[in-house]
């Protein structure tokens, strides 16, 4: 097998299974939840999933794997830097969207914020997010930022990196969970498994298989960039990230 070959087969199944995530949202918002305007409306609320899942878990796993795509390699470092930083910003923006409409939703039906288990995971997986793109920025993108505080934020970066990937699966996994709960009920309640409850719930499955296939990738030594002697030389400014 030619050496880049797991990769590419881990790449392309991180690929699918994000694309299938992003369909089976919409879909299970569009057809069994009304769709989507904004208006505060139940409407409203379903483009938080939506938001939250092509932001927080497809566009921010792919963003979070750049680097090791092989094809990558041979090209200056700072550009997939700028890719990196950009990808991430636009996770962050949607997962902010995500966050007013279910704010506004809560808002125009008086319901009170931040109550549940999955709202406080919620908050501190985008208040952490924000923060560590922030970090990246001033510490990766400046170019006034010291080598030695680049050194030592790169370990960190890369922890907090796969912390927040597992933060946004259980984000997303207690949020359908609670969905699902809320609002199955009457004739066809969740624990009946009508066709809608067996559709999140491999929505579920999807989401979590897609976290585990990009967390091998960001856990495989072997399928970093390799630093090559332009990130040797920290002072030279492409490095060292
Ligand atoms: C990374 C993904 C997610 C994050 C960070 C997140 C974050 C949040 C936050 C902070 C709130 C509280 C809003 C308020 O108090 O006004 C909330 C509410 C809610 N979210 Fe999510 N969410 C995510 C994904 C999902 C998904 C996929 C669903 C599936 C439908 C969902 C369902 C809900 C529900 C039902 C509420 C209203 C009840 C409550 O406040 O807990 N969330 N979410």
């Amino acid at each position: 097998m030619r050496p880049h070959t797991c990769l590419y087969v881990a790449y392309g199944l991180s690929l699918g299974l994000g694309l299938l995530c992003l369909v089976f949202v919409i879909s299970w918002n569009s057809y069994w939840r009304g769709g989507f305007s904004w208006d505060a409306s139940a409407q409203q609320f379903n483009w938080h999933p939506v938001l939250m899942v092509s932001g927080l878990v497809v566009l921010y796993g792919n963003a979070a794997v750049v680097y090791r795509l092989p094809f990558t390699w041979g090209q200056r470092k700072f550009t997939w830097k700028l890719v990196h930083a950009g990808l991430m910003l636009l996770a962050l923006v949607l997962s902010i969207l995500g966050l007013c409409a279910v704010f506004d939703f809560h808002r125009g039906l008086q319901i009170p914020d931040l109550y549940s288990l999955h709202s406080w995971v919620g908050i501190c997986t985008v208040v952490t997010f924000a923060f560590q793109w922030v970090l990246g920025l001033a510490g990766f993108l400046l170019p006034c930022s010291p080598w030695w505080f680049r050194i030592i934020l790169k370990p960190f970066h890369v922890w907090l990196g796969k912390a927040i990937l597992i933060l946004s699966l259980a984000s997303c996994i207690s949020g359908l969970n609670e969905a699902l709960l809320l609002t199955l009920n009457g004739a066809e309640p969740y624990s009946s498994l009508p066709v809608q409850a067996k559709f999140a719930n491999f929505l579920g499955v999807l989401i979590v298989a897609f976290g585990i296939i990009v967390f091998g990738i960001l856990s495989k030594t072997k399928w970093e960039r390799p630093e090559t002697d332009e990130n040797a030389y920290p002072l030279l400014g492409e490095n060292i990230s």
